[in-house]
């Protein structure tokens, strides 16, 4: 082959490319680079040449080559055939976001509400000694009243002095063990941790989250109590929801009462009207929800966390905090399970 004809083969491939100015990419490899496209073709022909006409031929088979490149690097971004082609103005997949579960909202939520009005949120052991679950609170080894708490033991050794190891059964646990911690008082506690009961429906699970409120200071009395207990039914239920208290027995406040919040779907009423006709409310049935229990410290509790009765009155009060979430409006979830189901049909509601 001569030079001059492989020259004019080239000028010919080039004209050829110019005119692919619109081609998809795909479409520019085969036809110029695979192992029969015209560029391929062509430098294998070299080897046909004069050796001196080589360096010439070479020369002009890199510019063409070049022209290609730039020819196929065009293409990326200007061509709609090819599959490489980026619409950047196409929204993206979105990734799923997940969210804080419910319970643990509803904590931070009853966190915030009492710590703006001066109360401390602390953490004691889910798996504590007998003496702080128990006995601290004026129940003695044998006292009939532990029957009520349904406690879990721990398999270990009892310890002389503070007995057996349990599941805490309540938050109550936290009350002597934060005497403890600030010695004089003032005592201004929230107490947030899991419970567990050997109990298990539609409105008890075997673990349970409840929150605790101890206040300890001179003069406290049972106003403290009800106006504490009032500001936190309208802070987490809404304003107009109202609380009653009615004696109850505990062996560790004295004396002792039982909570209760106002149903909002019948406003603490017991009935609505539908249709016209009035009927019982179904979700509360009397107008009123009991949640938990409260009261004024019993002495020998504040004895036991080494404060003088006789100076210090304190109030405290605890209840589930699921039990407390589930009757929130627009939630009325009658199954409390639920919650620990793992369902994310009904987690994502949240
Ligand atoms: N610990 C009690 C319970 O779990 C509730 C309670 C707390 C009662 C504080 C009085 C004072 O049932």
């Amino acid at each position: 082959m001569i030079i001059s004809s492989f020259l004019e083969e080239l000028a010919k491939i080039e004209e050829q490319l110019s005119k692919q100015a619109n081609s998809s990419r795909d479409d520019l490899e085969k036809m110029f680079l695979s192992s029969n496209g015209l560029f391929t073709l062509i430098s294998k022909q070299i080897t046909e040449l004069d050796p001196n006409d080589r360096k010439t031929a070479g020369r002009s088979l890199n510019q063409l080559k070049t022209a290609i490149e730039a020819a196929l690097a065009a293409s990326t971004s200007t061509n709609a055939k090819d599959k490489r082609w980026i619409d950047l103005t196409m929204p993206g997949e979105q990734p799923t976001v997940g969210h804080i579960h419910p319970i643990s909202q509803a904590m931070a939520e009853i966190t915030g509400i009492f710590e703006r009005v001066g109360f401390t949120r602390v953490r004691y052991p889910e798996v504590d000694w007998d003496w702080y679950a128990f006995e601290s609170l004026n129940m003695s080894p044998s006292h009939p009243a532990r029957d009520e708490w349904e406690t879990f033991f721990v398999d270990q050794k009892a310890d002389l002095e503070k007995g057996q190891v349990v599941l805490t059964p309540h938050t109550s646990n936290g009350q002597v063990r934060e005497m403890e911690r600030l010695g004089e008082p003032q005592i201004r506690m929230i107490n947030i941790a899991r419970c567990y009961r050997r109990q298990q429906d539609v409105t008890h699970t075997q673990m349970f989250h409840q929150f605790e409120g101890l206040v300890v200071d001179k003069g406290i009395n049972i106003q403290h109590l009800k106006g504490t207990l009032d500001y936190f039914a309208e802070q987490f239920y809404g304003p107009g929801t109202k609380n009653r208290i009615r004696p109850f027995h505990f062996q560790f406040t004295e004396p002792s009462f039982e909570v209760d919040f106002s149903c909002h779907i019948c406003s603490g009423t017991g009935e609505i009207t539908k249709d016209g006709r009035v009927e019982k409310c179904r979700f509360c049935k009397s107008g009123w929800h009991e949640v938990g229990g409260c009261g004024m410290v019993h002495p020998n509790v504040l004895k036991a966390g080494g404060i003088d009765p006789d100076v210090y009155t304190g109030f405290a009060f605890g209840w589930g905090i699921e039990r407390t979430y589930t009757l929130k409006k627009g939630l009325e979830i009658d199954d409390i399970r639920l919650l620990y189901s793992g369902d994310f049909k009904f987690l994502e509601q949240f």
